[in-house]
């Protein structure tokens, strides 16, 4: 669980063993070039057989269980009434002590239902931090995003246990400015995704809900990193350091008045859900499951699927299970702040976060740095990450470009998927790659769509730093991968 000192060194320990593999590639570092050209320079679009440590995400890549595997076995496949998405239903309720269940196929269709319900056209959703796929819903129904954020949220390097938080005194100003009608939803992420997977604290969760109770506002919980989340609370909360897993999250389920997450994160399955109370909140999104998902039992989702979710949500009640990922990340981290590399600090959920900012300083942020970094990366180390910077912004309405607020570089760790000296060969190729780092220039587009453009644009190299990228990768290190 925790760390075990071991001849003075810290060194987070595995609660669980291997037993099913996947053999891994590591190509020769010209043919990494000639992949990543092929792929226009965009990680989405590398292939995975060309990828050694696959670290572009945890969606849909944590390791299950063999409880979870074991569950699929047993699931009951009908279109309508399946026994499976009734197991499913009973688990919610256990955990999140809440009433009424809509299946969906992952956390974005959430997203669509919500924004469709919730969202009229020139409204207003605060939040801690925006997510890309949150936004562009709630953008496409014609509403805007206000990130209320306190101003330590990004600070890259911090002290802060709790960037997440939300500035309630700003949340105030924005309600006492615009009107409460003019609110959608207040909504909440938890362990926020793009500013590094920094958690919220439970402390904030009340002082939120009781602003949103004053003026008659929703608060809509985004419970996708709830299981990092959870860990950082009961570790850096004082007040909930005797508290169960179990307590913490009927207690945050308890303050909200709709939970939806991704369980391709949460619950380490694929699909999703939305939770909520209120049989009237129910009511007014139910009849988009059938219509986008499928029949309300199963909601898009294979029942396979959903019988790993159901036991995946009550094994994220074990602090052996969730304490993985933050302590990993934690190690990779600290070992690479220690060797001068500008890392996201606090370590926080999901993944080790590069602020590409610092770390390509004379490469322009216009010229895609975030992007640059990830591309060059894979380069250097066979490792795919992923740009959460001005590349996963979308364009204003007048088509100017806004620059990130953050340009980083995420290195997921899927959970109980890496072993301690993979993340050591990624610490180490870093580390090769920040003291490079001049070599390393700017992207420009070949390819640029118009909707979360991240996801498939291609762009090419501004001059052949790519070439002499390679060139010093075999001067150093010879014919070693
Ligand atoms: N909310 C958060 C906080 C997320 O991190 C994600 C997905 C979603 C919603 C959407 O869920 O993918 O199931 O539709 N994050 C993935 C990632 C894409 O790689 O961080 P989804």
């Amino acid at each position: 669980m925790a760390f075990v000192k071991f001849q003075g060194e810290s060194v987070p320990l595995e609660m669980h063993k291997v037993r099913i593999v996947q053999k891994l590639n590591l190509l020769p570092v010209d043919e990494r070039l000639a992949c990543a050209t092929a792929a226009g320079n965009n990680t989405f679009l590398l292939q995975n057989a060309d990828v050694f440590l696959d670290m572009l995400t945890d969606s849909g890549v944590n390791a299950m269980s063999d409880r979870q595997q074991a569950a699929m076995m047993v699931a009951d496949d009908s279109y309508a009434g399946s026994a499976t998405y009734a197991r499913f239903d009973e688990k919610v309720r256990e955990i999140f002590g809440t009433k009424f269940l809509l299946p969906v196929h992952q956390g974005r269709a959430a997203e669509n239902i919500l924004g469709q319900v919730f969202v009229k056209p020139g409204q207003i959703v605060p939040m801690n931090y925006h997510f890309t796929t949150t936004k562009a819903h709630i953008t496409l129904n014609g509403g805007s995003v206000e990130e209320i954020y306190r101003d330590v949220a990004l600070e890259t390097t911090s002290e802060e246990l709790f960037k997440g938080d939300m500035d309630t005194a700003k949340l105030e100003a924005l309600i006492a400015k615009h009107g409460a009608d003019k609110i959608a939803f207040v909504r909440l992420e938890a362990g926020t995704n793009l500013i590094g997977g920094q958690p919220i604290s439970l402390a904030n969760m009340h002082a939120v809900r009781k602003v949103c109770d004053k003026h008659g506002i929703l608060v809509v919980f985004d419970a996708s990193l709830l299981a990092d989340n959870l860990w950082f609370i009961k570790t850096r909360e004082a007040a909930y350091k005797n508290k169960s897993i179990r307590e913490i999250t009927l207690e945050i389920s308890s303050l909200m008045d709709i939970t939806y997450f991704s369980a391709r994160k949460l619950g380490c399955a694929r699909g999703g859900g939305i939770i909520m109370k209120s049989e009237d909140l129910y009511k007014q999104m139910r009849a988009l499951v059938p219509l986008y998902e499928g029949f309300l039992t199963y909601g898009g989702m294979s029942v396979r699927e959903i019988e790993a979710l159901t036991v995946g949500l009550d094994e994220t009640m074990d602090e052996d299970m969730i304490s993985q990922g933050p302590i990993f990340i934690d190690y990779m981290v600290r070992e690479l702040a220690a060797r001068g590399v500008p890392v996201i600090t606090p370590p926080g959920g999901l993944g080790c976060h590069i602020n590409a900012l610092k770390f390509l300083d004379h490469v322009p942020q216009s010229q895609y740095s975030g992007g640059a970094l990830a591309s060059a990366l894979y380069i250097a180390s066979g490792i795919r990450g992923m740009e959460r910077g001005t590349l996963s912004e979308q364009r204003n309405p007048d088509g100017s470009e806004p620059m990130a607020q953050m340009e980083l570089v995420r290195l997921a760790l899927p959970r109980r998927v890496f072993t301690l000296s993979q993340v050591k060969y990624a610490i180490d190729r870093i580390t090769w790659l920040y003291e490079n780092r001049k070599i390393v220039g700017g992207l420009e587009w070949i390819e640029e769509p118009e909707i979360l453009r991240f996801f498939y644009g291609t762009l090419r190299p501004i001059g052949d730093w790519q070439q002499r990228l390679v060139a010093k990768f075999k001067a150093d290190f010879g014919e070693s991968l």
